[in-house]
């Protein structure tokens, strides 16, 4: 077993960690404070070939593997996580579902100029009743011969007013339950499409959080994915490839909060020592730092399963889980070594912490994690 990263993965991370600190780093207290969408990092992003990672050069991306995708939303999410956010939801969700499961006009038409972060994706699961519960969809999609008919409302999408392509999950036949599930590619713009209230959130407030409604949307029939009743499984195999996204964006918040309170604690001076001198905040920094050290590997081999066409339903979850629970324990403990300081913005560990909660939220709170892992060890 080799635990060193290759020369490909190392450059990599440090164009990932270049374009977070020279990119990222200087507005991000701002872009919390204001709630302002990256949409210059999101451009840079797409010129680095970051917006379509794994996508095959053919259609437009930098054909990397999984483990490339993690390390770099791992450096990027250290610094701003409302910018990994949407690299996460545009590579793991929308052009891997895309690539995986769409026709070949569906490929050239939608999934390049997203794989070349020329535009933004967001993927449209959730609903006013159906978080967790993914299988109540109340959306709707009727077939009307050449087209479909979209009405319903989502909620909570990521990218919801920067996204040009939404790949909206819909119930196209009530009586037949999640096997009467579609996906469909809806076009921002299509009339009876309405990017509705933005959130005002804890976290990621730099991500554009929305609502969505649809009212009598015409969808072309040749914008489903896959065969008819395909969705709900479009969905799931689609949130278990997200979520080890979602695990490495955990960990980097949790790496870049460890950063931060390693460098104060040798900076700070109380009792006439640095404060790294003090027992207390030793124990938490080894603490800190075993338990990133045990994430990242989880993470890895997630994303090892991944590239090696193992199963990594599994994996996935443990280590959304836990990556996400060392995100939260973590920051916490952030802010508490850098004590007044860490309670104010400028310091950066406040946001880490407040970024770190949505980690344990979406893309399958960590009570979903756990219910698929118990039913995978179960099985
Ligand atoms: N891969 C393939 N198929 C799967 C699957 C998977 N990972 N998980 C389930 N399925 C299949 C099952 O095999 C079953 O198929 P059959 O009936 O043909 O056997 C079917 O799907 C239904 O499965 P379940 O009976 O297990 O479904 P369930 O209703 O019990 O729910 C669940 C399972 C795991 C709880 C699921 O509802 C779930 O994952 N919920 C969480 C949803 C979620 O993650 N939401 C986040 C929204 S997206 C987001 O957050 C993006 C963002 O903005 C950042």
């Amino acid at each position: 077993m080799n635990f060193q990263l290759s020369e490909e993965h190392l450059a990599v991370k440090d164009a990932a960690r270049d374009f977070a600190e020279n990119a990222c780093k200087a507005g991000v207290i701002d872009r919390d404070r204001d709630q302002i969408v990256p949409l210059d990092q999101l451009k840079q992003l797409g010129e680095l070939g970051f917006m379509g990672m794994m996508v095959d050069p053919k259609y437009g991306g930098s054909g990397m593997d999984t483990l490339s995708y993690v390390i770099a939303m791992e450096e990027i999410s250290k610094i701003d996580a409302s910018v990994s956010v949407a690299m996460s939801v545009n590579n793991s969700l929308v052009c891997w579902g895309l690539e995986t499961f769409g026709s070949e006009q569906q490929k050239q038409k939608y999934l390049v100029p997203l794989a070349k972060g020329e535009k933004v994706g967001a993927f449209c699961l959730s609903e006013p009743e159906a978080g967790s519960d993914a299988t109540s969809q109340r959306t709707t999609a009727i077939d009307h011969g050449d087209y479909y008919l979209l009405n319903g409302t989502k909620n909570w999408i990521t990218n919801g007013s920067t996204a040009s392509t939404y790949l909206v999950i819909a119930q196209t036949d009530v009586d037949k339950g999640h096997r009467g599930i579609n996906a469909f590619i809806v076009e921002k713009g299509l009339e009876g499409f309405e990017v509705s209230a933005k959130e005002d959130k804890l976290g990621i407030r730099g991500s554009d959080t929305h609502s969505l409604v649809f009212t009598d949307v015409k969808i072309p029939k040749e914008n489903r994915i896959g065969e008819d009743g395909f969705g709900f499984k479009f969905a799931m195999k689609t949130l278990a490839g997200g979520r080890i996204g979602i695990a490495a964006q955990a960990l980097g918040i949790a790496a870049g909060a460890y950063e931060l309170s390693l460098a104060y604690s040798k900076e700070r001076e109380t009792f006439g020592k640095l404060i790294s001198e003090h027992q207390a905040i030793q124990f938490k920094l080894a603490d800190m730092a075993l338990e990133i050290e045990a994430a990242r590997l989880l993470v890895h081999k997630a994303a090892w399963h991944k590239d090696n066409g193992e199963d990594y339903g599994l994996s996935g979850a443990m280590a959304k889980l836990n990556a996400s629970e060392v995100a939260m324990k973590t920051t916490v403990e952030a802010v508490q070594i850098h004590g007044g300081y860490g309670y104010v913005k400028e310091y950066h560990v406040e946001r880490l912490m407040r970024d770190a909660k949505i980690t344990q939220i979406y893309e399958g709170t960590s009570e979903i994690q756990r219910i698929v892992i118990a039913r995978s060890i179960l099985s």
